[in-house]
């Protein structure tokens, strides 16, 4: 396989990070394709403990080089901050890390709308990370976008900044905000160039002479299949698109040259940020703070849900999911019964995530199947039959509902506690 894509399959949150550390040593290369710095994870390893935003997480195995594509918008404080501290660990990055001068800068005034977007919105907000990248992605889209290629022209990224400053302190100051000063934008942005300058490069041809010489390519997709502005929860979505194709785009991957699509699912499900979650469990019961999680990077509690077959099905085959990998199979162990989702009703009649908008979405009537736990650690099991039936059961379950093999079986965090199958 040349070019493998690791995609979430719910709304994110998946545990992608985990199986892209366990499939990345046979890989040359890893690369980002959609996202910014909204997405993320906490890596522990033998080097310490690293909150990894935009560099890809394939930056562990040292002779992996790490593409960091045009479809990312980058804020450049954050990803020096990330290159700082791999370089303390005593990681390298010169030469291993590389940006596409294509990618989109997130502003200062990215973040300052963004947050006055979502209050302006009240209790229709999407709950954004607050981190710019709608406002980014909007920008790029009504060609109002920086570059990393225009910072490499002083003057033209100085006229661009003033043209934007115009028209975003005009929206800032009606919306009750500050006006931002352009010479402090300015000096803030050159210094950043002067920094990151090392790692641009224009990535085509790296990229197709990485295809020509059969080098393997992972690609990590950010965010989740739900969070993709036309096939997910609109508008409870991130503002760039999350499915496989978007590596295209994104990257410069021919579609011809992916041949491996493996979707991550989670086995229960979580959702940060507004919009429905058809499967959430609202109650305090012990079982609904089970299913909860704390946002590694951002401190947010992930709303949390039995396993939603309709959605991953709608996923997994929207983008041709080769594979699945599910995660977390571990936090159902202390459950005596565990339920399914296996398809909605909608006023009283049986209707698709397809047939519904976000808000009827938030409206449907699960249908579960009520299926009997293990209660029993399964933390060390290593081969599918080391699980207690009624995990490997579970394990089946899904697989049918979903019509995708699962291949892979997370039963905890280190990379080692994976079952192949
Ligand atoms: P934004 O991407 O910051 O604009 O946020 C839009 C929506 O996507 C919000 O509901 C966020 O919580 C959600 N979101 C963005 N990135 C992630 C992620 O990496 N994991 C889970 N949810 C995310």
């Amino acid at each position: 396989m040349s070019v493998t894509i690791i995609l979430g399959t719910q709304w994110g949150d998946e545990g992608k990070g985990k199986a892209v550390d366990y499939l990345a040593g046979n890989f040359d290369f890893t690369a980002r394709f959609n996202g910014g710095n909204n997405a993320g994870h906490t890596v522990v390893n033998e080097l310490g403990t690293f909150k990894i935003h935009l560099v890809p997480s394939g930056i562990f195995y040292p002779r992996m080089r790490c593409l960091i594509g045009n479809g990312v918008v980058i804020d450049p404080a954050v990803l020096i901050e990330e290159i700082e501290s791999l370089k303390q660990a005593g990681i390298k990055t010169e030469k291993r890390i590389f940006i596409s001068p294509r990618a989109h800068l997130i502003m200062p005034y990215h973040k300052i709308l963004d947050g006055l977007y979502e209050e302006a919105k009240g209790a229709g907000a999407t709950g954004t990370t607050r981190r710019g990248i709608g406002p980014a992605f909007a920008d790029k889209t009504s060609y109002n976008g920086l570059r990393w290629s225009d910072l490499a022209d002083e003057k033209l990224f100085a006229d661009k900044l003033q043209t934007q400053l115009g028209l975003k302190n005009k929206i800032i100051v009606a919306l009750g905000g500050q006006p931002l000063d352009s010479e402090k934008i300015l000096a803030e942005y050159r210094g950043y160039y002067a920094t990151l300058k090392p790692y641009i490069a224009e990535l085509y041809p790296i990229i197709e002479k990485g295809l020509r010489d059969k080098k393997k390519f992972l690609l990590e997709q950010a965010q989740g299949a739900l969070l993709d502005p036309d096939w997910g929860t609109y508008p409870f979505v991130t503002g760039s698109t999350t499915l496989a194709s978007a590596a295209t785009a994104g990257l410069g991957i021919p579609p011809r040259a992916i041949d491996q699509i493996i979707g991550v699912t989670k086995a229960y499900i979580t959702r940060v940020g507004g919009g429905a979650l058809p499967t959430e469990i609202k109650d305090e019961s012990a079982t609904a703070k089970a299913l909860q999680e704390v946002a590694a990077t951002t401190g947010r509690i992930r709303r949390g849900g039995w396993f939603d077959a309709e959605v991953v099905h709608f996923s997994a085959h929207l983008n041709g999911v080769d594979a699945l990998f599910l995660t977390k199979l571990d936090i159902l162990s202390q459950f005596d019964e565990i339920k399914i989702c296996t398809g909605y009703k909608f006023n009283g009649k049986r209707a698709h995530y397809y047939d519904l908008n976000a808000y009827q979405l938030e409206q449907v009537e699960p249908v579960f199947r009520t299926v009997k736990g293990w209660r029993q650690d399964i933390t060390r099991a290593r081969k599918f039959s080391d699980l207690p039936l009624q995990a490997r059961r579970y394990v089946e379950t899904v697989e049918k509902l979903v019509d995708v093999p699962i291949k892979w079986v997370s039963v905890g965090p280190e990379r080692e506690a994976t079952i192949k199958r």
